[in-house]
């Protein structure tokens, strides 16, 4: 479903181009899952898995959740809310909370800044509320403090017994504190399977309970990834996950050493920081690494537009693009014609961003920003669970080719540890 075109990329390549037996070998390993991180690559079948049962449990839990309050309070950081986050803001657009008798999703432990704290706890108001708290490893310290301040408010509203029911727990099936706190308190809890790591873990119960509170057709998502990645399994130049992974890998080695990835959807800010997320942990180690960056269009062509027009010519853009628009609006005719503007009347909106969209690409690959575009037909359910997939597999395609293990953090744990013994006053 997704597809990928390096047209705007090809004049940027030496005679010899991406290099597709690496990408070929890189495959490989990923999928006789021998390479470096190999027990992480549980992502492969994990559609297949929940489809297979796996998801009745989650939406029970919803409609539970939903029955319970008019908000959910994530808590959670990195991979534990990013990938709902850009679900429910890409498929419910940025004012997703405001829909009429929607419960509405609201994510906390992502922020030490008291200020949000308080934000956020005027914003829930008098209402009722349920928590869901998501950590794989269950001592990174936002969430856990997060976890905390939840707590005591679900107890202060409901006393400490009642409080249980209306709190849920997404964390490893045996491991860390939040699941032994978990299996004391009785909460209802779902297990991230142990071989997913964080970034990697949107389409299980970490991403899928949040989702489907928002409404979101959890089945849809599943049902796109899944197929996606069995037309990703093609071992070919074909591949579009090989095509994006070999491309960049390749347009690196040429020192473009800054990928943005840019987007005419505002509702996918969230989405491209969850991509962030996945690429720059997974590539960015061992002192190489391409810098993902994003920018929102057209908001951004007025601010970040001049730099990757004209600053150091060291970027390329990798444009997401939906085929159709969801709806259409036409720009009204205006009698007296003030503005000028009269000969756009009539013409949907839609229509003129991709105008836009195509003289936008043709100045950035004119000033020397090679373009990749990545396609699906539309910024539905299927869409989002395509380009999840596509993503996931490119990822750590494109991590093997460069000599990384893509399903490692060292650089994360390294900031854990000095932030606790500062914490604990011993250093
Ligand atoms: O990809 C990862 O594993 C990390 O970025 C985690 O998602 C992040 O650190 C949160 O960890 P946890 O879910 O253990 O709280």
């Amino acid at each position: 479903m997704t597809k990928v075109d390096l047209s705007g990329a090809a004049q940027f390549f030496d005679a010899a181009g991406p290099d597709f037996a690496a990408a070929a070998e890189a495959h490989r390993l990923l999928a006789q899952r021998s390479g470096p991180g190999g027990d992480f690559t549980g992502w492969l079948d994990l559609p297949q898995k929940m489809l297979s049962g796996g998801i009745k449990p989650i939406l029970s839990a919803a409609q539970k959740i939903k029955k319970l309050g008019q908000v959910l309070l994530v808590v959670g950081i990195g991979g534990s809310y990013l990938g709902a986050r850009a679900a429910i803001e890409l498929l419910h657009g940025a004012n997703h909370n405001r829909a009429e008798g929607e419960t509405e999703v609201w994510f906390m432990g992502n922020t030490l800044s008291p200020d949000a704290i308080n934000e956020l706890i005027a914003v829930l108001g008098e209402r009722d509320f349920c928590v869901n708290v998501i950590s794989k490893s269950g001592g990174t310290l936002e969430p856990a403090l997060g976890f905390r301040v939840a707590k005591a408010l679900l107890e202060r509203k409901y006393g400490r017994t009642a409080a249980k029911k209306h709190m849920f727990v997404t964390t490893d099936e045996s491991h860390g504190i939040l699941r032994s706190i978990a299996d004391a308190e009785g909460y209802e809890s779902f297990v991230i399977p142990a071989d997913v790591g964080g970034r990697f873990s949107v389409l299980t119960p970490v991403g899928l309970l949040p989702m489907a509170v928002a409404g979101i057709d959890i089945k849809a998502v599943l049902e796109a990834a899944n197929a996606e990645l069995h037309e990703l399994d093609l071992r070919s130049p074909d591949n579009p996950a090989w095509q994006y992974a070999a491309a960049r890998q390749h347009l690196y080695r040429r020192g473009k050493s800054i990928e943005i990835l840019a987007s005419y959807e505002p509702s996918f800010r969230f989405f491209a920081e969850w991509w962030k997320q996945l690429y720059g942990e997974s590539e960015g180690k061992n002192g190489i690494g391409i810098y993902p960056a994003s920018v929102e269009y057209n908001a951004d062509l007025h601010s970040m537009g001049q730099y990757i027009q004209d600053g150091p010519r060291t970027l390329f853009e990798t444009v997401v693009m939906f085929d159709s628009c969801l709806t259409g609006y036409s720009v009204p005719f205006e009698m007296g014609d003030a503005d000028g503007l009269n000969y756009l009347a009539g013409r949907d909106f839609g229509d003129i961003a991709r105008t836009t969209a195509q003289a936008v690409r043709s100045a950035h690959i004119a000033g020397g920003v090679p373009n990749i575009t990545v396609s699906v037909p539309r910024r539905d359910e299927a869409g989002y669970g395509a380009l999840v997939a596509f993503f996931e597999m490119s990822c750590a395609i494109s991590a093997y080719m460069s000599g990384v293990n893509p399903f490692d953090q060292p650089g994360v744990e390294a900031y854990k540890k000095n932030m606790f013994a500062m914490l604990k006053g011993e250093n």
